[in-house]
């Protein structure tokens, strides 16, 4: 029985993640998968009533999940940062979530806007360090305020943090058996002294590493090639700003934040699952969000709690989705209602007993 904490959260969150689940209950009805839920109403609403973002008593129940699966978080009336922080950068944090998972694959029948490339070019996944970097809050004001101010935001990056990330890179590397390749992303020409650290841990990591090609590139680089030749990627390893960066690139080329989804992942412990589009408040309650992005984010949970058939019965049943009944993959240009994405993909899934 995995037990599995749900933060719908705000905007489109609840409506995405009510076809996720309607997924997951698909996928448990034609397999011996069982699962508790418990709902968490934690995002911009709560907050805006009560003022709790994300209580450490919250935190702790969270550790006890088999994993958690978050809608999205984002309210027009709450300033930016404090949600984030609170909330989704809290998360991460707190559970030392270091891994931050974010695939990237054209699917048969998803336009990209890259001219003559097709699904055999673009699948690679990103792995984007999770807790540390310029997220990790280091910096502050000197004479804020006045004409002589001074912003310091620093980059921590620490041997532990980017060894235990480079490590498990390597590793899904080789467990995904592709290309065999992994790119270092980093900056080694100006960023002297982080991606010094991140270069000479990667250079010894990977002799652990012997079947798992090394190659290296800058961040600017990475974003020329993404678009030129994504066909070269197989597995990318990068920091936690520059990740960030480049996976909105990579969302676009395989479709959009439709279909993009991600997981922050403590290879030991707990993990989070969700659709890395925001809550697009514009669209919340009109039925034309595409659900696709939450429910692959169900598949990435199975596929993290080893129900790796399970995994592949949603992947299956999203292709055949985007092949027989989607027209396109942006919101209110399906052809069809969100909620329709998600009753195609479970029958799908219960076709196939
Ligand atoms: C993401 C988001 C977050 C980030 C924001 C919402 C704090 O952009 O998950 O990529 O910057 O990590
Ligand atoms: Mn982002």
């Amino acid at each position: 029985m995995y037990e599995i904490g749900v933060i719908p959260g705000d905007g489109t969150g609840p409506e995405v993640v009510a076809e996720g689940l309607k997924v997951l209950k698909a996928v448990s009805d034609v397999t011996d998968i069982k699962y508790n839920l418990t709902n968490y109403d934690f995002g911009g609403e709560k907050y805006l009533k009560t003022g709790e973002i994300l209580p450490d008593s919250a935190i702790e129940e969270f550790r006890r999940l088999d994993a958690l699966y978050l809608g999205a978080i984002g309210h027009p009336d709450v300033k930016p940062g404090i949600l984030e922080k609170g909330l989704l950068l809290n998360l991460r944090f707190s559970l030392d979530l270091y891994i931050n998972l974010r695939p990237v694959k054209l699917y048969p029948g998803v336009d990209t806007p890259l001219k003559n490339k097709g699904p055999e070019d673009i699948d690679f996944v990103v792995v984007r360090e999770n807790t540390e970097g310029m997220y990790a809050g280091a910096g502050g004001f000197f004479k804020k305020g006045t004409k002589d101010e001074i912003a310091i935001q620093e980059s921590i990056n620490t041997r532990k943090g980017v060894e235990r990330c480079l490590r498990f890179s390597f590793e899904y590397c080789a467990k995904r058996n592709k290309k065999k390749k992994l790119t270092l992303c980093g900056k080694t020409n100006v960023l002297t002294y982080a991606f010094d650290l991140w270069e000479r841990a990667f250079q010894e990591a990977g002799k652990d590493y012997p079947d798992i090609e090394r190659d290296y590139a800058h961040v600017d680089a990475i974003c020329m090639w993404m678009v030129k030749n994504p066909e070269n990627f197989d597995v990318i390893v990068t920091d936690n700003l520059f990740g960030d960066i480049i996976t909105d690139l990579a969302a676009t080329i395989q479709g959009g934040m439709g279909i993009a989804a991600g997981g922050n992942i403590n290879p030991q412990g707990t993990a989070m699952f969700e659709p890395i589009g925001g809550s697009a408040p514009k669209y919340t309650g009109k039925n034309i969000i595409n659900p696709l992005a939450a429910i692959i984010a169900i598949q990435m949970m199975l596929d993290f709690l080893g129900e790796k058939e399970a995994a592949m019965f949603v992947e299956g049943a999203v292709m055949n989705v985007i092949k027989n009944n989607l027209k396109g993959m942006d919101a209110g240009k399906m052809g069809l209602g969100t909620s329709d994405v998600g009753d195609f993909v479970a029958k799908y899934i219960r076709d196939k007993k």
